[in-house]
């Protein structure tokens, strides 16, 4: 097997997405679009990835090495191209950091969703010796290089700026990618020039010294158009989006997740899904999420780097964000409306949080219930511990976080302060209201508030005459 070492252009300007980010920066399902060309090169187990940068190229370099960091993976190589004088000169400067034993293969930062065995099949045409490319049919061609062929063989690429009248009839373009062997790569990018209607080194125009030079030239259609869309508006960002989540959609109804609508599903990471899972209109997941058998997310929830175990139902409006830390919800767990769950939020098994309720850092054993109005930050809680409607922990003293503990079987009242570090003991009751500075023993009935008065026949103030 030949090495394959990917060449990606990411180094134009991408004028019309109007933006002081770089194009290749913009996201699509959560990620940078070169980051998915990234992804998809690794894989397919390229021995080098080079990232052609320029327009925006320290920003570009610095966020692909920290997401290389991120993941522990190898960062690509950078090679800048400047100034951007084509896309031919744009893979010239790459030459250096391409072996000439390897098959190079050739994309597009703003193409992200090139799939793999979309290339690996043009590897294979390829096959080490010819210059494979890759092409589709455009409905509307115009602005893209146009496939020349006599017969089925392929002569040229023709610019839509430089074809001629009956060249533009041609539906059949170049997708921006190609696979050949990058000894024959650098043979013909050196005899590249920009004699054209633009003035710039095409890459396109090594087909026709292929062609001269006797190599096979072989262009494989793709019948997906999706996989090849750029992204330089955008309107097409925007589309390309709703195509990616739609097929994202699609493949999890394939493994059997009821999805109220398709159409309302925003997937911008990972999402596994047991059997039985069914989500509501309008839910986002992002980073990475998984959701056991049988658990049930209504609409309108946001959910991030979680674990939501079998049986589980995250009710409508409900934000979930793990974090890095994580949250963990358990089996047969009751979640919202409008609950909140913060990084480090461990939830036991059939543990009810209910509406305004946020959750932070905290460990919440089989069968705790707070079901209104709650804070509950940097907290163990026990089992069966019923926390009262508008009670918080009051973990942070201005410097430092401390930790409350509530024992197993505590019942906390209403509106209670429990100012950490603080221990409620076992089976214990708070009574409403009550600021709790100091830890109360098992069993016992803590109260701190101020003593009930009663004033007889009291009479209210009363307006003054005019
Ligand atoms: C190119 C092809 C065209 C094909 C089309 C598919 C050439 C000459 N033409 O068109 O046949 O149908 O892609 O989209 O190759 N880039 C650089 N440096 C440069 C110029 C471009 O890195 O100097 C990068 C861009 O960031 C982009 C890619 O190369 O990722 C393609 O450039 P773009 O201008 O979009 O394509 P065209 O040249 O118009
Ligand atoms: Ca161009």
């Amino acid at each position: 097997m030949t090495a394959v070492d990917v060449v990606i252009m990411a180094a134009g300007k991408g004028t019309r997405m109007k933006s002081r980010l770089p194009k290749v920066l913009h996201r699509l399902a959560g990620r940078a679009l070169v980051q998915h060309v990234i992804d998809t090169a690794a894989g397919l187990k390229a021995r080098h990835v080079v990232v052609i940068t320029g327009h925006g190229a320290p920003e570009v370099e610095a966020a692909l090495t920290r997401s290389a960091a991120a993941a522990g993976a190898t960062p690509p190589v950078f090679v800048r191209q400047e100034p951007q004088l084509g896309t031919g000169h744009a893979v010239q400067q790459a030459v250096p950091a391409l072996p000439d034993d390897g098959i190079a293969l050739i994309l597009n930062g703003d193409v992200p969703l090139i799939e793999a065995a979309t290339l690996r099949g043009l590897i294979t045409d390829c096959a080490g010796k010819r210059l494979a490319l890759l092409t589709v049919d455009m409905p509307d061609p115009s602005g893209y290089g146009r496939i020349i062929r006599s017969g089925d063989a392929v002569l040229a690429i023709v610019e839509h700026k430089d074809a001629d009248a009956q060249q533009r009839q041609i539906r059949e373009i170049y997708t921006g990618v190609m696979a050949l062997p990058a000894a024959l790569l650098k043979r013909w990018l050196a005899r590249l020039t920009n004699d054209n209607s633009q003035g710039e080194y095409y890459l396109t125009d090594i087909v026709k010294f292929a062609v001269a030079d006797g190599a096979d030239v072989v262009a494989t259609k793709t019948p997906d158009k999706v996989q090849v869309d750029g992204v330089n508006s955008p309107v097409q960002l925007a589309e390309l989006e709703r195509a990616y989540q739609l097929r994202h959609a699609r493949t999890l109804m394939d493994h059997g997740v009821r999805l109220a609508d398709p159409a309302r599903l925003d997937v911008r990471g990972t999402l596994s899904c047991g059997q039985d899972v069914e989500i509501d209109v309008n839910c986002v997941f992002e980073g990475s999420v998984s959701l056991g058998d049988g658990v049930r997310i209504g609409a309108n929830c946001v959910i991030a780097n979680a674990t939501i175990l079998a049986g589980a139902v995250i009710h409508p409006f409900t934000h979930i964000d793990g974090e890095k830390a994580g949250v963990r919800v358990g089996e047969g767990a009751l979640v919202g409306p409008f609950a909140r769950l913060r990084p480090g939020a461990q939830l036991g098994a059939e543990v009810h949080i209910g509406n305004f309720v946020e959750v932070k850092n905290s460990t919440l054993a089989a069968g705790a219930k707070a079901n209104h109005l709650a804070y509950l930050g940097d907290a163990t809680v026990g089992e069966r511990v019923n926390y009262g409607a508008g009670s918080i922990t009051a973990n942070y003293d201005g410097a430092n976080k401390h930790r409350t503990v509530i024992e197993a079987d505590v019942h906390v009242g209403s509106n209670c302060v429990l100012v950490a570090p603080v221990t409620i003991g076992a089976g214990g009751t708070v009574g409403g209201g009550s600021t709790i500075t100091k830890d109360t023993p098992a069993g016992a009935l803590s109260v701190a508030r101020g003593k009930q008065i009663s004033v007889a026949n009291w009479e209210r103030p009363k307006k003054a005459p005019k």
